[in-house]
């Protein structure tokens, strides 16, 4: 008997589904704010005062309660470094937390940014084990303002996850990219495509 492929990816227009063991990662292209899950991820600041990019789109959908609450968490623990991330509530978007990681600013990429991104990533997967959420959507962290090239940053995001959803100590079931257009979707696709026989082995 041919024994079952232990992972099958499927491509429809603009979504990708990869199963790793029971688990999900999905990328789409949208709106994060707009899709719902028990925990949603941010591309927040150190100082986690909030910004434009996904981190502005948040906080206008969340509303004011997101900041207040990351007020609390700054005066307790003053800065997030680069590599980390914090939770609050979700305000009013379609999720139970936000989850504030703090990317890397992108230099030469010899100065320990790829290391900074897979922590964000690792992070915001622990947190959501810590949270009780099952379910995680992601933005491209870093591929903004911070000037992560979208490929590279994308290899680091997929390998992240993949390896977190491969293991045996998350809860997590689905993790989602919420990729915002149709180059950064190309990009994340490729890595996840890429990884799939080093997955399978
Ligand atoms: N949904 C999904 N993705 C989005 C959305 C959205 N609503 N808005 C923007 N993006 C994408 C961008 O296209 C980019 O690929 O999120 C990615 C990350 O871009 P930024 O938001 O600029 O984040 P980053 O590069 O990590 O820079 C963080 O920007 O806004 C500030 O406070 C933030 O200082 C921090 C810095």
């Amino acid at each position: 008997m041919v024994p079952a492929p232990k992972y099958n990816a499927v491509m429809l227009e603009a979504e990708l589904k990869l199963c790793i063991k029971d688990r999900e990662l999905s990328l789409v292209v949208g709106d994060i704010t707009k899709i719902p899950a028990d925990a949603i991820g941010n591309a927040a600041n150190s100082r986690l005062a909030g910004g434009g990019g996904v981190d502005g789109a948040i906080h206008r959908a969340g509303g004011p309660a997101i900041m207040q609450e990351l007020d609390q968490i700054r005066a307790r623990i003053g800065q997030c470094p680069a590599g980390d991330a914090v939770a609050t509530h979700a305000g009013r978007l379609p999720a139970q937390w936000v989850i504030h990681a703090v990317g890397p600013v992108y230099g030469d990429g010899r100065s320990g940014e790829p290391l900074a991104l897979r922590s964000c990533y690792e992070r915001c997967v622990e947190l959501s084990d810590e949270l009780g959420a099952r379910t995680l959507t992601l933005p491209a962290i870093s591929t903004g303002v911070y000037g992560y090239p979208m490929d590279l940053a994308a290899k680091v995001a997929v390998s992240a996850v993949a390896t977190k959803l491969s293991g045996d100590e998350t809860r997590v079931e689905r993790v989602t990219f919420v990729l915002f257009d149709d180059i950064a979707f190309r990009r994340f696709a490729d890595a996840t495509l890429d990884m799939m026989p080093t997955l399978a082995s």
